[in-house]
């Protein structure tokens, strides 16, 4: 069994499936030591402050994860008798309720309600702390191939709930995948970016905060604020040390829709992030956009409907085609990135894309970013 050291454990930054490159690129542009890639997500060896910095920082992981114990366990009796040897106290403190979640795939112990019993009562046993399925904080305690993983889930709310976006449209994106797409199109906060159907803004707002160096995780709170590693005043350093965010920039964030609704959750969306001053929001339908004059060609970025979600399937090559249309017509110089499930809805644009991303998961489908360079 590996031992755990409160300076030095395996962090796991949970991200989407197919974008793991991405996830290591921020890992890396954060400071974290050699990040490694693994399927759905970046492991590296860190610290408290680290875990702190990972949730404050990162716009890409969806939750950060502490390992704080792995072995084999064929059978209950080896689990059983690993979990009560555990250092609980160094995990969890009395009085603070957890949720136990197990998950068993290619193992003899496969019963997850087993798992669950048998980690809960370790817990009991020498804490005092019952589970509480209604609880914030929470284990997961993962079998794979007879390999038992016990983590410390330190984010609580996903990652991608940032505390600004109450306002939400149909199928809206989360935060952590728009700022992944804007990543794998090369957008690193220094150009213009504009979403025609921008629904309640996510692209936009996320851009401009990238653009400002504001921390993703500054209006929120997290699991880790609860745990026994938890140092308030060293927390409090690792915050007033983080770079200084500038919001006097220019205006280069653009979204537009042709939802009225839509464009108000957008404005609302931005206001409460703190960005209202560099997006700029207004009702049109994408056969009337035109290229924003005032800033250099930048990033078109773009969720369309797709036919599995919202929209007439029959309607939906129409807009694909008229928005490649609009593209080709009135961006060139800009780049494109859009979004969908479907290679005949990206055929329909007539845009001269590169081979597709991996499938990335999305609300049950699977979804793939198709890219141009510049558009002649
Ligand atoms: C999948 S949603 C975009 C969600 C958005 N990315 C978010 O995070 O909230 C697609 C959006 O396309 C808009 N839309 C559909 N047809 C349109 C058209 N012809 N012109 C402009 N917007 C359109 C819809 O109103 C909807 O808000």
């Amino acid at each position: 069994m590996s031992a755990y050291d409160a300076n030095s454990f395996e962090v796991f930054l949970v991200g989407l499936p197919g974008l793991e490159s991405v996830l290591r690129r921020e890992a890396m542009t954060l400071g974290f030591p050699d990040p490694q890639m693994v399927p759905g997500g970046v492991t590296f060896t860190g610290g408290w402050p680290q875990v702190w910095q990972a949730n404050l920082l990162s716009r890409c992981a969806s939750r950060v994860l502490v390992r704080i114990a792995s072995f084999r366990a064929p059978h209950l009796a080896t689990l059983d008798k690993r979990v009560r040897k555990l250092p609980w106290a160094q995990f969890l403190r009395p009085g603070v309720p957890v949720r136990i979640e197990a998950s068993s795939k290619r193992s003899a112990i496969y019963h997850t309600g087993a798992i669950r019993e048998r980690v809960g009562n370790a817990i009991t046993s020498t804490l005092g702390v019952q589970p509480d399925d209604s609880a914030d904080l929470c284990l997961r305690v993962r079998f794979d191939d007879d390999l038992c993983t016990l983590s410390i889930d330190t984010s609580g709310n996903p990652l991608h709930k940032r505390g600004f976006k109450q306002a939400v449209n149909r199928a809206p994106l989360r935060e952590t995948m728009a700022a992944q797409l804007l990543h794998a199109c090369g957008y690193r906060g220094s150009e213009a970016v504009l979403d025609p159907m921008c629904g309640s803004g996510t692209f936009v707002i996320e851009a401009a905060e990238i653009a400002a160096g504001l921390a993703p995780g500054r209006s929120r709170g997290f699991c880790f604020e609860v745990l026994p590693g938890f140092d308030p005043d060293a927390f409090a350093t690792v915050k007033a040390d983080l770079p200084a965010a500038n919001l006097d920039i220019g205006q280069n964030f653009f979204g537009s829709d042709r939802d009225t609704g839509a464009i108000d959750m957008s404005r609302a969306n931005a206001k409460r992030a703190g960005v209202q001053h560099l997006a700029s929001f207004v009702e049109r339908s994408i056969s009337t956009i035109s290229r924003p004059e005032a800033v250099d060609p930048g990033l078109v970025i773009v969720n369309p409907p797709y036919g599995d979600r919202i929209g007439d399937p029959n309607a939906l090559t129409g807009l694909y085609a008229s928005f490649g249309r609009v593209m080709r017509e009135r961006f060139s110089g800009w780049r494109v990135g859009m979004v969908t499930d479907k290679p005949a809805l990206a055929h329909a644009t007539a845009l001269p894309f590169k081979g597709p991303s991996a499938p990335i998961p999305h609300g049950g489908l699977k979804v793939r970013l198709y890219q141009t360079t510049a558009l002649e």
